[in-house]
């Protein structure tokens, strides 16, 4: 496995548009449903690369606020995948994992499910301007790091390097306002078949990428 260029010098947060399970089933001649099957096999492997190469959190899209559009039963397979179905039942379950998951240390992993970046933003000033309204933030206090502390993210670093798999080069509503700086990596590579080795690659290759921010080079 590459290991990054030098030493903390590979993304911190990276995270993943997990894209292209349902041409990897179609092309077998399977139902999207198996190739969802064989993507989830992927999110394992690919976590468990993350302590060697330096990554120490990582945000993975699973479900999107659009996805509902799909068909009936690809969201329904969808949801027994999770184990979980939007209700009452995922967030006990969800609190459950958390818990039972609050001692680890190595990597902080992050499922987005039912995440859209609009929604989340749209949610984000709902609340901010509730806060004005009751006196408890003044509005020309409210600058760019006003916003972020009401994202769903607030406790996660920006993600530094974002990956979408299957060949589309769009972000698809994830992470908006936090990929704002972020480098990008689109590649062919349907998800199941992406593994350790290429996020390996990607993880060196960034590494190697001069990051401004706006400035100029030191
Ligand atoms: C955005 O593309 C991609 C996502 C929201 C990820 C969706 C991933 C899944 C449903 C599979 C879940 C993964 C596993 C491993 C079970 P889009 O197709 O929603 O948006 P687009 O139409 O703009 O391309």
């Amino acid at each position: 496995m590459p290991k990054p260029i030098r030493e903390g010098n590979g993304p911190r947060h990276v995270a993943i548009i997990m894209d292209g399970n349902g041409r990897w089933a179609q092309r077998r001649g399977r139902p999207r449903l198996f190739g969802h099957h064989a993507g989830a096999k992927r999110v394992r492997e690919i976590v468990e690369a993350c302590p060697d190469l330096g990554v120490r959190y990582v945000t993975i899209f699973a479900f999107s606020t659009e996805n509902w559009r799909r068909t009936q039963s690809e969201v329904a397979g969808l949801m027994s995948l999770f184990r979980v179905r939007l209700d009452k039942k995922l967030v006990s379950l969800m609190d459950e994992l958390e818990l039972m998951t609050s001692g680890c240390t190595g990597v902080n992993l992050t499922i987005a499910i039912n995440y859209g970046g609009r929604d989340e933003v749209a949610r984000a000033t709902r609340r901010l301007a509730q806060d004005v309204a009751a006196g408890k933030l003044d509005p020309d206090a409210v600058n760019e790091e006003t916003l972020p502390k009401y994202l769903d993210t607030c406790v996660l670093p920006d993600p530094d390097l974002v990956i979408r798999t299957s060949g589309e080069a769009r972000i698809s509503n994830f992470l908006l306002w936090q990929s704002a700086y972020a480098e990008y990596e689109f590649i062919d590579t349907l998800w199941p078949d992406f593994c350790a080795e290429e996020f390996g690659r990607l993880v060196t290759a960034y590494g190697n990428r001069e990051r401004r921010y706006g400035g100029v080079k030191a």
